[in-house]
């Protein structure tokens, strides 16, 4: 059988979201919410993805653009009937079934919708509803059933009886339908309920009055058809999805200790014999080797880590390379655009920004290194800063291999450190030095013999110092 066409429905309101962008492109683990019907789309090869947007929805439409993913204009919010009409000229030269997903229902997974699509062509159906029962229904359209137990209608939350809103058999808001039938029958469809809309939910009468096949599959795990409709939904998804996710890393390998308090998202890597401690942050593209050790409160942003590496707890690394066997932090903090050498380290308080710190390199202390170089196996001592911008412009400084920076030295870029040279502790270095070559700029050492006893001497202590006493 020919694969379906899949239609995606985002041109809602979101009014419940209460926010002023678009609820379908709200963060869910790193990726906005219809992100994942369309990749759930592109999983079960269907032939087209369509997503149904409104006029004014332009991060949505620049979203597709930028995926490649073709779109569709609902000139006005009138109902999801409306919705999928703005599909139909798109589809029209099209033959088959037609399945259309929801923006806002992301969990779903393409196993389960290839099945449901298998069964209304098993029975050649006309229109097919997926269906999930719930405890608390509140919300979603219900399954009305005759006393054959056919489903006859779908009556929404606002339009149902007392009694109706007791069902807890609901649409999941996944419908499939032939394309003709659909088109046809949509046209049809009317606004005469208490939201004035016009519901693609009717559709199921329609098909019932008409004598058509109808298949409703009711899917095994009702959580996969979560909607997103207030922010509370949004974050019972994240916790799904994230539990999702930790479990896939830890069958393949990955030592999470305590899954309820670590956050991986959806685009995240990670290699075997990896642990990763309580409450660190995994996020956006962020690659991780195999036998790394990420340690508490650690926030890896599109980071990439090698193999063997140790990232001591309460470390950031964005959009950073971090190569094998580096050992960073505790609490170091590495700015975009840095790449931390193999085997190198970066201890506590020590701040890199644009910075090679290359192989076997060392800055161990309370530095801030930025628009720099440092050499293979150069040692950066405690409390070494770049001083790298003049208040108009960024200047880079550039230590060789091998060199040595003693503690507290400045580096007044633009300034190049030849390699194996040795910096004194202090120095304001503000001219290139020589490979090999010492430089110091610290006034030499003054001792005057007994000046701090007669100074003591002159100020008698007041009552309650003992130290002059
Ligand atoms: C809908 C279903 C309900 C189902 C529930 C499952 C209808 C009438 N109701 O209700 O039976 O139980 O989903 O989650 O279909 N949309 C548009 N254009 C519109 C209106 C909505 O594109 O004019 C889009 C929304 O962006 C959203 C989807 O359609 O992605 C569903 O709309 P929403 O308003 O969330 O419907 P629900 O009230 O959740
Ligand atoms: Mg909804």
């Amino acid at each position: 059988m020919a694969r379906p066409a899949v239609v995606i429905l985002a041109a809602g309101q979101s009014t419940r979201i209460k926010s002023k962008h678009s609820k379908v492109l709200h963060d869910l683990a790193g990726r906005p919410v219809v992100s994942y019907p369309i990749a759930v789309a592109k999983a079960m090869g269907v032939r087209r993805v369509i997503v149904v947007r409104g006029p004014g929805q332009n991060d949505l439409a620049a979203y597709l653009e930028a995926g490649e993913i073709e779109g569709a204009i609902q000139r006005q919010p009138k109902g999801t009937a409306n919705a999928v009409q703005a599909a139909e000229r798109a589809l029209a030269g099209f033959q088959g079934l037609v399945l259309i997903l929801c923006g806002d229902v992301p969990l779903i997974r393409a196993e389960v919708l290839d099945d449901f699509v298998a069964a209304m062509e098993r029975d050649r159906a006309c229109l097919g509803v997926v269906t999930i029962c719930l405890s608390n229904p509140t919300g979603y359209g219900r399954i009305v059933r005759d006393l054959d137990g056919r489903a006859v209608r779908i009556v929404e939350e606002r339009e149902a009886t007392d009694e109706e809103r007791r069902i807890e058999e609901v649409n999941s808001g996944i419908i499939c339908a032939d394309r003709r039938w659909l088109f046809a029958t949509l046209s049809r469809v009317d606004n005469d309920n208490a939201k004035g809309e016009f519901y693609l939910t009717d559709l199921l009468h329609a098909a019932v009055r008409e004598g058509k096949t109808v298949v409703t599959f009711c899917a095994p795990s009702a959580g996969d058809f979560l909607g997103i409709n207030t922010r509370i939904e949004l974050a019972e998804a994240a916790r799904v999805l994230r539990s999702r996710i930790n479990h896939q890393h830890m069958l393949s390998g990955v030592g999470i200790q305590d899954e309820l308090h670590t956050c991986i998202d959806a685009g995240v890597t990670i290699g075997q014999d990896t642990t990763i401690m309580p409450y660190a942050f995994l996020l956006g593209t962020t690659r991780v080797g195999s036998d790394c050790i990420i340690e508490n409160g650690v926030v890896l942003r599109n980071a990439v880590v090698g193999d063997g590496v140790h990232i001591k707890a309460y470390s950031v690394i964005e959009e950073s390379s971090v190569a094998n066997e580096a050992i960073v932090g505790p609490f170091a903090r590495i700015r975009p655009e840095s790449s931390i050498g193999r085997g190198a380290r970066v201890g506590n308080f020590v701040e890199l920004k644009k910075c090679d710190l290359r192989d076997g390199a060392k800055a161990n202390h309370l530095s801030y290194l930025g628009d720099a170089v440092v050499g293979e196996q150069a040692n950066i001592g405690c409390g070494t800063i770049t001083c790298n911008y003049d208040g108009r412009e960024k200047h880079r400084t550039i230590v060789g291999k091998g060199a040595f920076v003693g503690s507290d030295v400045q580096f007044v870029a633009p300034v190049r450190i030849g390699s194996g040279a040795i910096i004194g502790a202090g120095s304001t270095i503000t001219r290139d030095v020589p490979a090999d070559a010492l430089a110091l700029t610290r006034v030499e050492q003054k001792n005057i013999e007994g000046w701090a006893k007669r100074r003591w001497a002159k100020k008698p202590a007041k009552r309650g110092d003992k130290r002059r006493k």
